[in-house]
């Protein structure tokens, strides 16, 4: 009862181990130590070979704290690196977002341009649609169309006279030769003049004088309309049209009426000659040229377009002719004369040439539009030429 007793208080004191009773190195290399304490318990630690002895006790809490200090350490360095990580990517999206920004207000600006820009071409291509229609629709009334049904009763009786083109109308060979005015120029070119000059012109019921271009593609033209100086205003009523105006030296219109006459006398071909600001030239001929009579408002006939201006004058073919009062166009939107320079022209819807145009002078391509000397194909409408005329040859 006694010896338990004593052993109760040494458990409760926890003084053991006091000290090594005995030390042993088994086989393997292990050391045995052995404490006994006061006769009464014996312990046995094992120290695996090579360990240092101390290891054997368990790491400490300083080495376990001293080890998570230092991950925090580790830890809070990382956390601070994406801090800053995160800040500069903060830093470079709000960058980002104001470059994003300027862009779509730029690409909104764009935007609005192209609209614009679309609207304008749509309204080019509408009005050039609208004009080339305008062209078909004429070039498609002329073999037999409502409009010109008028002429074609006339047409064949004008053209029986002009099919012999040797045998002179009977009306001028019965009044006997008055003058010794010739037919054309070319009946004085091949006569033997050669000096281009104002010559008389034999027609019924009187002569007229014309100026007679002996130099250009081989002579004997007979000049019917010249401009090169703006001297002579071309915004003319119908009668002056019809009768002729200007000067035969410089610019004039020889008159609707002389050129019917002229032109139902022999099969004619109308050679255009054009000058531009450079003093570029180009031609456009056509190999038969007529012009109806007044009571068909002198409508013109033209066809076989060859040479370097272009066909600007197709669109005319079959256009009656129309001054500032008298409107004869093809267009029931405009009266054509009074809106393209009051001048007198074969006007359609309105026309791609222009030659009795107002003369303009020099104003590059920024003339006032279709108010000018125009010839479309070559020069544009807003380009007035420097001279041009008219002329025929059999
Ligand atoms: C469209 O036409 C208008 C008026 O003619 C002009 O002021 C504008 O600059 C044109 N826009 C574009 C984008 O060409
Ligand atoms: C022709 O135009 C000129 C210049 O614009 C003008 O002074 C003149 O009155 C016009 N003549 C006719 C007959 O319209
Ligand atoms: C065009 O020719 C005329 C007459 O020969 C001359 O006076 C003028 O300077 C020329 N113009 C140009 C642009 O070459």
């Amino acid at each position: 009862m006694a010896s338990v007793a004593l052993l109760a208080v040494f458990l409760l004191s926890g003084s053991f181990p006091a000290r090594a009773q005995d030390t042993r190195t088994d086989q393997a290399g292990s050391v045995l130590r052995e404490y006994v304490d006061k006769g009464y318990c014996t312990y046995t630690y094992v120290v695996p070979p090579g360990s240092r002895t101390e290891g054997c006790t368990p790491p400490g809490l300083e080495r376990q704290l001293a080890e998570t200090k230092e991950e925090t350490g580790r830890l809070k360095n990382q956390v601070d690196r994406l801090t800053s990580l995160v800040e500069t990517l903060l830093s470079q999206q709000s960058d980002l977002t104001s470059r994003v920004d300027s862009l779509s207000a730029e690409l909104s600006k764009e935007k609005i341009r192209s609209a614009q820009l679309e609207q304008n071409l749509t309204q080019e291509l509408q009005e050039q649609e609208t004009r080339l229609r305008a062209q078909c629709a004429c070039k498609r009334l002329v073999p037999g169309g409502d409009v010109i049904s008028t002429t074609t009763a006339t047409l064949p009786r004008e053209r029986t006279a002009t099919t012999q083109p040797s045998t002179p109308p009977p009306a001028k060979e019965s009044t006997g030769p008055v003058t010794d005015a010739k037919d054309d120029c070319t009946e004085y070119h091949s006569s033997g003049v050669t000096t281009s000059g104002v010559y008389r012109i034999g027609l019924l019921p009187a002569d007229v004088e014309a100026y007679c271009d002996m130099d250009t593609a081989g002579g004997g033209w007979t000049v019917i309309q010249r401009r090169q100086d703006g001297s002579v205003p071309f915004n003319r009523t119908w009668e002056e049209y019809k009768l002729g105006f200007g000067n035969k030296n410089g610019e004039y219109w020889l008159g609707n009426e002389n050129i019917h006459l002229l032109t139902n006398q022999k099969n004619y071909r109308l050679r255009i000659d054009l000058l531009d600001w450079n003093n570029e030239s180009r031609y456009a001929e056509y190999s038969t040229f007529r012009v109806s009579g007044e009571s068909d408002q002198y409508r013109l006939h033209i066809s076989g377009y060859s040479g370097t201006a272009s066909a600007s004058m197709d669109y005319n073919n079959g256009r009656r002719f129309s001054t500032v009062d008298r409107d004869n166009d093809g267009s029931s939107k405009y009266h054509c004369s009074q809106r393209d320079g009051q001048a007198g022209w074969w006007f359609g819807y309105c026309s791609n040439s222009f030659l009795n145009g107002r003369y303009l002078g020099n104003c590059g391509s920024s003339c006032p539009m279709w108010q000018g000397v125009v010839w479309e194909g070559w020069r544009g409408y807003h380009y007035s030429l420097k001279s041009v005329s008219m002329k025929i040859r059999p």
